[in-house]
């Protein structure tokens, strides 16, 4: 049976006023508490701690935006993987177009990261997209090729086990310029495809995600796409009501 992974990428967004309007708002959501999805959360790590004081009494997951390629140690600044298992994190978003971009992270670092979450009981949402010169220069299949090829090399054959992936096209993000659904979908296909001919993992129990100018307008013609398996949502995942309604489509398709 088909079910949503609906993903809140908080960015560097929020505060504690935010925070608590937007739990007091989600707790009298009918959509919010009825199972049918798997809804995730992800605010700034200084916030994971406050969140998790709301969604532990909900249907929701804490997500965090990021960790360290260390354990523990020297490395100020930086949060560990064992860190956030021990605060209740669920879900860890890695490989995300800005710190590729602006925090200068190489597919090395994004499988190191990804290798530390495989070997925790965290699940990561592993981000992967083209800019917008490889789709001008029809690259979009090489690019999402290379980034997955990369993960099999380091970590063999069931790497997509219980594993999301967002597949975020580079310039759809924050542009309000989503991608067509009707591409997404021929996309995800070839995602799925190319990974159930290196893992032994069933088709059917691959899980990625669209992410890219998601908001309430565009969000169904997204979830009715057979390949598409959830968002994860930016900037309309930080106004609850949005967000709300959002959930509650993906509540009306299944
Ligand atoms: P927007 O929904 O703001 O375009 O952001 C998408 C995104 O980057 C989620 O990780």
């Amino acid at each position: 049976m088909k079910k949503f992974f609906i993903a809140a990428n908080w960015k560097l967004n929020g505060n504690i006023n935010m925070i608590s309007n937007f739990f007091k708002y989600l707790k009298l959501q009918s959509s919010i508490h009825s199972k049918k999805n798997t809804i995730i959360i992800a605010p700034p790590t200084i916030y994971l701690e406050r969140v998790y004081k709301d969604v532990s009494n909900m249907n929701i997951f804490l997500g965090a935006q990021n960790i360290d390629i260390h354990l523990k140690g020297a490395f100020t600044g930086e949060t560990s993987v064992l860190m956030l298992e021990d605060i209740g994190v669920k879900y860890v978003i890695i490989g995300h177009s800005e710190r590729r971009l602006m925090h200068n992270e190489t597919n090395d670092i994004i499988i190191k990261k990804f290798h530390l979450i495989k070997e925790s009981n965290l699940i990561p949402i592993l981000c992967i997209g083209e800019t917008e010169i490889d789709k001008k220069n029809g690259k979009t299949q090489e690019v999402i090729t290379e980034q997955l090829h990369d993960i099999f090399k380091k970590i063999g054959k069931s790497a997509f086990k219980n594993t999301i992936i967002a597949y975020e096209p580079i310039w759809a993000i924050g542009t309000g310029l989503s991608a067509e659904p009707k591409d997404v979908q021929l996309i995800h296909k070839f995602i799925k495809n190319y990974i159930v001919k290196h893992d032994s993992i069933d088709i059917n129990d691959i899980i990625v995600q669209y992410g890219g100018s998601i908001n309430y307008s565009n969000a169904k013609k997204f979830m009715e796409q057979p390949d598409i398996n959830g968002l994860l949502i930016g900037n309309a995942s930080l106004d609850p009501a949005e967000f709300c309604r959002i959930i509650k489509i993906s509540d009306h398709i299944l």
